[in-house]
């Protein structure tokens, strides 16, 4: 038995002593001390110590517990007094130890609740945050121009057969125009799209189909965002890249539209009011007349619509008679235009970018430093 510390209580009666069991064993245990050592103990106790205070006063062997089991050994006069003295004690200490519980229960909560708190004002960490690949942003920024002025968007397979991609394009399988492109062939007899100019084919059949002939004067004006793909492979070309065709159908279609058009759209696309735009005559199969697409710059310092010199983007011209025939569209009631241009190219020049390659390495750095803020989507509004 561990000696105990003024058990004056059990002394006095000559009792047994409890075992001195738990390390909030009470100093006192004549009443009117244990009630003064336990309650300014129990007051102050955190959830641990409360819990020992608890079992080393109601437990088994607990101060209070001891002393009810002293009672049987007492005369039942002093029995009487003693029981009614111990049990309004008891009562004190349990009604303390249940309030101080309460309290700490409501301190706990609280404490849970502001430390766990979301504040849905910070703004998200700079680290976590993903950007818009360049290209993405361009196809947004080029939909947003030309949903301005009235174009669709639409899109066509990957893989598609040589008849969308060549001969319907007026580029017949004996044609040399078959060796300006460096085709990826199928060993299902598909290929894989070298250009986007299969989407205009896609469209007129479309058309000519379901909606009939002679309906509306401007029946077509979609622009073709999407991927292509030669086997191509430097610091300016890549096997896959990306284009964006244009085709506008209608009846009376010039070529003063296909300019107006073009001078709108990248004066829009590179930020430069009344951008140069040169059409410089050229060759397509699939048009007639065809031209390439230059635009005004500064070869020393990249600067867009300045200098005197000349860069192309893209190619163009008036859609040529036996493609609208082939899809079933005279081309005696209608006329129109298309064009073609680079994005990876057209991107390039508007941020500053030196190598095409870098576009589809998924560098992370590289995606960093030319990637664009999630939340500020492209618009003519905020100015492209
Ligand atoms: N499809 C052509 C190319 O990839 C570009 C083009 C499109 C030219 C439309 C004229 C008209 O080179």
């Amino acid at each position: 038995m561990a000696a105990s510390r003024g058990l004056t209580f059990f002394a006095a009666r000559g009792l047994p002593c409890p075992e001195d069991k738990g390390r909030f064993k009470m100093q006192s245990n004549d009443l009117k001390g244990l009630t003064e050592e336990a309650l300014p103990a129990i007051a102050a106790a955190d959830a641990a110590s409360l819990e020992e205070l608890r079992v080393s006063l109601l437990g088994k062997n607990g101060n209070v517990t001891m002393l009810l089991k002293s009672l049987s050994g007492m005369d039942p006069e002093a029995r009487k007094t003693a029981g009614a003295a111990i049990n309004h004690v008891k009562t004190q200490i349990s009604a303390a130890i249940s309030a101080r519980r309460a309290a700490l229960d409501t301190q706990a909560l609280a404490q849970k609740l502001a430390a766990e708190r979301i504040d849905v004002t910070q703004p998200p960490r700079p680290d976590y945050l993903g950007a818009i690949h360049p290209l993405s942003r361009t196809q947004e920024e080029l939909a947003a121009i030309f949903g301005a002025m009235g174009f669709a968007i639409k899109d066509g397979p990957d893989i598609e057969s040589g008849w969308h991609n060549f001969s319907a394009l007026n580029i017949p399988s004996h044609h040399p125009a078959r060796a300006m492109m460096d085709t990826f062939y199928l060993a299902s007899g598909g290929v894989l799209r070298t250009h986007t100019s299969p989407v205009q084919i896609r469209t007129m059949l479309d058309w000519a189909k379901n909606e009939g002939l002679g309906a509306s004067p401007a029946p077509i004006r979609i622009v073709v965002p999407g991927r292509v793909f030669r086997s191509d492979y430097d610091a300016t070309h890549s096997p896959n890249f990306h284009q964006c065709e244009g085709l506008v159908i209608g009846e009376g279609i010039h070529l003063g539209h296909l300019k107006g058009c073009l001078r709108d759209f990248l004066g829009a696309y590179f930020g430069v009011p009344e951008l140069p735009v040169r059409l410089r005559s050229s060759y397509f199969p699939f048009t007639e007349p065809s031209m390439e697409v230059d635009i005004a710059w500064n070869r020393k310092t990249g600067e867009i619509g300045g200098g005197t010199d000349w860069l192309e983007i893209g190619g163009s011209g008036m859609v040529h008679a036996n493609v609208l025939a082939n899809c079933g569209i005279d081309p005696r009631r209608f006329q129109g235009f298309a064009f073609g241009v680079g994005l990876e190219r057209i991107t390039m020049l508007k941020h500053g970018m030196p190598d095409l390659r870098l576009f589809f390495e998924s560098d992370v750095r590289w995606l960093r430093h030319y990637g664009f803020a999630a939340l500020t989507p492209a618009s003519l509004h905020e100015g492209i």
